[in-house]
């Protein structure tokens, strides 16, 4: 079962069943399952590079080609431990769902990425990961400013980031910039 909770009245929809193969992980999580986030460990890699493959998420990049495998499982394993990363998956119940990534840009903000399952997208799920998320972020690091690029069309994740305070401060070819303000 997947559901969905409405962010006026919080009632929970229950929506049509996960796709074969699930999300990555087994266990169905109660509909009251809370979203959280926990640090990405090597047992997500091949979830995650579903995730970046999929059309829109390639459609919605700057780099917009196919990543290969062999690319991505060095880039992972250096994401995990490089200090200047921070790699965060988000889950509900044990059920991976997404991803939030923030990229240390000197000399002290982070920028911020968000990726959604193709499964889990457009249930609201976007707005309690990227929170839970910038909620960690701040807790290890203290209040700071976080940036994010996103399309000029990605319709979807202009609406979240703006809902979250982030605040458009300028474009470059075909992306908008967003700051969201914190301690410098
Ligand atoms: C961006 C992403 C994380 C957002 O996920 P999500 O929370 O499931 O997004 P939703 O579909 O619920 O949309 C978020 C909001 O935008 C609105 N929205 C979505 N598409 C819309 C459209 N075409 N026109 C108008 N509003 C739209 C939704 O109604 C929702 O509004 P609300 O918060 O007021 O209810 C997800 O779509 C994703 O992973 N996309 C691929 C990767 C990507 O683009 N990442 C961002 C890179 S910066």
């Amino acid at each position: 079962m997947w559901w969905r909770r409405s962010r006026r009245s919080g009632a929970v929809t229950v929506l049509e069943d996960p796709p074969v193969g699930g999300y990555g992980a087994a266990a169905t999580p109660a509909p009251d399952a809370p979203l959280r986030v926990r640090p990405a460990a090597p047992a997500d890699a091949q979830d995650l590079l579903r995730w970046r493959n999929d059309p829109l998420a390639r459609a919605m990049s700057r780099n917009q080609a196919p990543i290969l495998e062999e690319a991505h499982s060095a880039w992972y394993t250096a994401a995990c431990r490089d200090p200047d990363s921070m790699l965060l998956i988000g889950c509900v119940g044990e059920r991976p769902v997404g991803m939030v990534r923030f990229d240390r840009r000197p000399p002290s903000a982070w920028e911020a990425s968000i990726l959604l399952a193709p499964q889990a997208r457009g249930r609201g799920l976007g707005r309690p990961l990227l929170e839970s998320a910038l909620g960690r972020l701040e807790a290890l690091r203290g209040p700071t400013v976080v940036l994010a690029q996103v399309r000029d069309s990605n319709t979807a994740s202009i609406r979240l980031f703006e809902s979250l305070g982030f605040v458009r401060c300028g474009s470059d070819l075909g992306f908008l910039r967003y700051r969201r303000p914190g301690a410098e």
